[in-house]
C-alpha cells in the first residue's frame, strides 16, 4: 500500500486533497496528516476522514527537523504531497519573516529528510518515491499584455514576500533535482477556490461580510485579474502528476478562467441573493450597496493567467467544474456550514480583520 506524507493538510486545498484521494483511491492507499495547526489550519476540516484506519494525523512543524525526520525513520513514505506554507499575501506584506521561515527553511528541512530516507547508497533514489512540491503561478509575478500567459518557462519575477519565499522554495527542489537527480514534481496552480477556505482570502471573505451586511473591500480599483480554479480540480491536477508526471519536471494548472476582483465581489453577490430563501433574515443584507473600494494592496499584482498546455497536453489533465457552477457550490457548501465560518472567524481572526482593514 502507497504512503502519502502531506503536509498542510489541515488547510484548505491540503484538506480537500485529502478527501479527493480518499473518494478516488479508498483503502487502497495511506495517508499521514503533518501540519502545526496553525491559524490556517483546523482540523475540524477533516471531520469526515478522522476515523479511518489509514488516515492519521501528526501534529508537527516542517520547520523542525528533527520532528521531520522521525516521521521518516518511523515511517515508510513513498509520495511527499507538499502542501505546508504560511499562504496568505497580505500576511507576507505585514510580517515577512515567519514566510521565509515556513516557506524556504521549512521545505528545506523536508527535501533533505526526503532525499536521506529515500536515497541508496550509490546516490541513486529508491523505485516509486516522489515529492510533489505544491506551488503558486504567483512566482511568475504580473502580466501586462492581455495576450500573455505564464508558461512553465517563463522567468520568474515574483513580487511580494510571499511570492518571493514560493519561488525561493521552488529554486531549492529544482536545485534538489539537478544536483541529486531528486525525484520530483513542482506544480503552479492558480488561485483556487471551494470549501474550507479560510475567509482572509476574497471568495470566502467576501461571502461572510456579505451575509452580516459588513462592507465588501475591493482592493484598488477591483480591476485586477485572477485565474479561478476549483480547488477539486487542482487536486485531481496533483494527483495526475503524481501518477504520471516526468520526473523533475513542472507543471502549470489553470483552467482558463480569468476574472476581474470586482466581477467576483458581484456574482457573489448575486448567488447569494438567488440561492437564499426569502425568509432567511439575511438575505436583506446582501447587496452590492456594501462593495467599498479601499486602499490597495502594497505592489498588488494585476494579472495572473496559467497556460495549462502542458498539463492538459502531457498528461490529460483538464478541468471538470465550470465556474458559473463551482462558485454556487462554494455559495452553497459556506451557506451549510456557518457553524464552520463562526469557529473560524471567532478570536484572532477579529482582531486580524480589524488590523487589516483599518476598522
Ligand atoms: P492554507 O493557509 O489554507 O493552509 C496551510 C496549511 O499549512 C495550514 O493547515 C497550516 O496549519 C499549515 N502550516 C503552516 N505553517 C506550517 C508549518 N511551519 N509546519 C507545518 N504546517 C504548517 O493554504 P492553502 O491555500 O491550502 O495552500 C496550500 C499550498 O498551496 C501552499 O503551499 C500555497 O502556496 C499553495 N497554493 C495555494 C493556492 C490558493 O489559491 N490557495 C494556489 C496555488 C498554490
Ligand atoms: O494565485 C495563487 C495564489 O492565490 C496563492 O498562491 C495564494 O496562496 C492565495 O492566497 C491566492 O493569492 P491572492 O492574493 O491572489 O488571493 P486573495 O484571495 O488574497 O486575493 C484575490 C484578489 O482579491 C487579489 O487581487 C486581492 C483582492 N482582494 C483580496 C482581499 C482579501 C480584495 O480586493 N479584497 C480583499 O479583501
Amino acid at each position: 500500500m502507497r504512503t502519502y506524507l502531506v503536509t498542510g493538510g489541515a488547510g484548505f486545498i491540503g484538506s480537500n486533497f485529502v478527501y479527493y484521494m480518499f473518494r478516488k483511491y479508498g483503502d487502497d492507499i495511506r495517508i499521514i496528516n503533518v501540519d502545526a495547526l496553525t491559524y490556517a489550519g483546523n482540523l475540524g476540516n477533516l471531520s469526515g476522514v478522522e476515523d479511518r484506519k489509514n488516515y492519521s494525523f501528526i501534529k508537527a512543524d516542517i520547520r523542525d527537523k528533527e520532528a521531520i525526520e522521525k516521521i521518516f525513520a518511523e515511517n515508510d513514505i513513498d509520495v511527499v504531497v507538499h502542501f505546508a506554507a504560511e499562504s496568505h499575501v497580505d500576511r507576507s506584506i505585514v510580517n515577512p519573516e515567519v514566510f521565509v521561515e515556513t516557506n524556504v527553511l521549512g521545505t528545506a528541512v523536508m527535501l533533505n529528510a526526503a532525499k536521506a530516507a529515500w536515497e541508496n547508497k550509490d546516490g541513486s533514489f529508491k523505485e516509486g518515491k516522489k515529492f510533489l512540491h505544491v506551488s503558486t503561478d504567483e512566482v511568475y509575478g504580473s502580466l501586462s499584455d492581455p495576450a500573455d500567459y505564464f508558461y512553465e518557462t517563463t522567468p520568474y519575477d515574483p513580487h511580494s514576500p510571499y511570492s518571493a519565499s514560493k519561488a525561493s522554495a521552488d529554486l531549492l527542489v529544482k536545485a534538489y533535482v539537478d544536483t541529486y537527480h531528486f525525484p520530483a514534481n513542482i506544480t503552479n496552480c492558480s488561485n483556487n477556490y471551494g470549501p474550507y477556505q479560510f475567509p482572509e482570502k476574497l471568495i470566502p471573505l467576501i461571502i461572510n461580510n456579505a451575509l452580516s451586511g459588513k462592507k465588501l473591500p475591493v482592493y484598488g480599483d477591483g480591476k485586477n485579474v485572477r485565474d479561478w480554479l476549483y480547488v477539486d480540480d487542482h487536486c485531481k491536477g496533483i494527483d495526475m502528476v503524481i501518477e504520471k508526471g516526468k520526473p523533475g519536471e513542472k507543471y502549470n494548472i489553470g483552467g482558463h478562467n480569468e476574472r476581474e476582483n470586482i466581477q467576483i465581489v458581484k456574482t457573489i453577490i448575486k448567488t447569494l441573493q438567488e440561492i437564499l430563501p426569502d425568509d432567511d433574515p439575511r438575505k436583506a443584507n446582501v447587496s452590492e450597496d456594501l462593495i467599498t473600494f479601499v486602499e490597495d494592496r502594497k505592489g498588488h499584482d494585476r494579472r495572473y493567467a496559467i497556460a495549462p498546455d502542458k498539463i492538459s497536453k502531457e498528461l490529460g489533465w483538464l478541468p471538470d467544474t465550470k465556474f458559473e457552477d463551482g462558485i454556487r457550490l462554494t455559495v452553497k457548501w459556506y451557506l451549510e456550514h456557518s457553524d464552520w465560518m463562526e469557529n473560524v472567524t471567532s478570536g484572532s481572526y477579529q482582531d486580524y480583520y480589524k488590523r487589516m482593514y483599518k476598522v
